[in-house]
């Protein structure tokens, strides 16, 4: 059963940066505040902490859990814990195959953060003229041996992090990542706090106005949820697989959770002061942190510095999101095929490169590897893998998860691992009222998010 020589977390710290730095990616800084705009403020985020709250925190108590139980992979995680074999390790399959789709364009994204670092770090962007970055990013979009590049840099570099290990790689690239993280956008946002435009944004992002929100906008609050905190394909199950029995598994799992929400809440802090302050709508799409803040560093004092900070967070933002994504895939072949871990996570990075390819094309002309193949009405590869991944492999992964979690686990067994170095996870009301929303609301929300994404919503 306990392999006294699998991997582990040398403490809880390494866990919770380890988790928030999987946590905390491009979905806190660039797509929080942009639906956050997008559904007029306030309401909305109110909707999201209760999403955060009671669905997602759950599901994530959940994950960890069941890693820590089973101490191994996603795939074999139900094995070990049903004993036999088991058509729940479908779940885990498909968790398995949504980190391979998700980090083959999201690789490619988190490449445009270097390429931007770059053009930052040459002067490119400093002239500030709205149509020239605008026609920057189209070019960028459009020029696909650079974004093959970038991807290759970026993939290697996630590559080189994972392969180290646990200890050495995961968790230490964490601990020097996510407190740099957490530096810079708090300077950022003290930064954003001297400008006129704060109180404007403050009242946008905290204001009750309630006139914008829609149902529509409740269900991408409650999907956003899921993605935000990692949840749905194995990433928290098999970072909690590295965590000590000793250690406080609730108030881990609760920690990462609020660094995530502050990040994203901080982010909005930031952007929208520094959008408005330039005289911008809060726009949509990438053109919010690729188009309008490079024309918004631009203007400001010290906007070159500001722009490279900028860049570089978003980086490390990607970067520890990537490394989780990677791990879980290894993580497979390294606990259920004793594969040694530099031949898996080598073999997984080229192909998880080859596979990006596609994507890093899907804005270019030329048609080499189907770049314009449009499979799923008018998505290019990119948009369909994004699509996949979000409104399906994820939450038919997180209801599995939640399910087996909520329905298949003896309960005995599952309150002492709940409980075990948990004051609060030893309180009874906590665990029951736990349970509950794992066994009924939060199947209930994943399926509504689900028949909101077939349109039946
Ligand atoms: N949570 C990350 C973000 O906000 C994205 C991410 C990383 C992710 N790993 C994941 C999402 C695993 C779902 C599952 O950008």
């Amino acid at each position: 059963m306990a392999d006294p020589t699998r991997a582990h977390f040398q403490s809880r710290l390494g866990f919770i940066l380890a988790a928030a730095g999987s946590a905390v990616g491009l979905g806190n800084l660039w797509k929080f505040p942009y639906i956050t705009g997008m559904n007029g403020g306030g309401a909305f985020v109110l909707i999201y902490l209760l999403a955060i709250l009671l669905v997602g925190l759950p599901i994530m108590l959940g994950e960890v859990l069941l890693g820590r139980m089973a101490a191994t992979s996603v795939i074999g995680a139900f094995r070990r814990l049903t004993g036999a074999p088991t058509p729940w390790s479908i779940f885990g399959v498909l968790g398995v195959l949504a980190g391979v789709i998700i980090l083959s364009y999201y690789s490619v994204v988190a490449g445009w953060s270097l390429h931007y670092l770059r053009l930052t770090l040459d002067g490119a962007l400093a002239a500030g003229d709205p149509k020239a970055l605008a026609d920057a990013f189209a070019a960028l979009y459009a020029d696909g041996a650079t974004n093959v590049l970038w991807h290759a840099v970026f993939m290697a570099v996630t590559a080189l992090i994972v392969a180290r290990g646990v200890q050495k790689g995961v968790e230490r690239a964490a601990k020097v990542m996510m407190p740099v993280l957490l530096i810079i956008l708090a300077a950022m946002l003290v930064y954003a706090t001297t400008l006129d435009s704060f109180a404007r944004a403050f009242d946008f992002v905290f204001g009750m106005h309630t006139a914008a929100l829609t149902p529509a906008g409740v269900l991408e609050a409650l999907g956003h949820a899921f993605f935000t905190l990692s949840l749905g394909m194995g990433a928290m199950l098999t970072y909690g697989s590295y965590l000590s029995r000793r250690d406080d598994l609730v108030a881990a799992s609760i920690a990462t959770a609020v660094l995530d929400t502050l990040v994203a809440l901080m982010a909005c802090l930031v952007l929208f002061p520094i959008t408005f302050a330039a005289g911008m709508a809060p726009a949509s799409g990438p053109g919010l942190v690729f188009i309008n803040m490079p024309i918004a560093f631009a203007q400001l004092p010290g906007g070159p510095l500001w722009s490279a900070l900028f860049f570089t967070l978003l980086f490390f933002a990607a970067l520890t999101s990537a490394i989780s994504l990677l791990e879980v895939v290894a993580a497979y072949l390294i606990d259920e095929r004793r594969w040694s871990r530099p031949r898996a996570v080598a073999l997984l990075a080229l192909l998880i490169f080859v596979l990006g390819i596609p994507s890093a094309l899907s804005g270019s002309d030329d048609a080499t590897f189907g770049a314009q193949v449009h499979w799923l009405g008018e998505r290019n590869w990119f948009d369909t893998f994004d699509y996949l991944a979000s409104n399906w492999l994820l939450p038919l992964g997180g209801l599995g998860i939640a399910a087996f979690c909520a329905w298949r686990l003896g309960d005995r067994q599952r309150r002492s691992a709940f409980a075990e170095g948990s004051p609060l996870g030893a309180f009874t009301p906590f665990y029951l009222s736990w349970l509950l929303l794992l066994r009924y609301l939060v199947p209930i929300a994943i399926l509504l998010v689900m028949a909101h994404a077939l349109g039946l919503l």
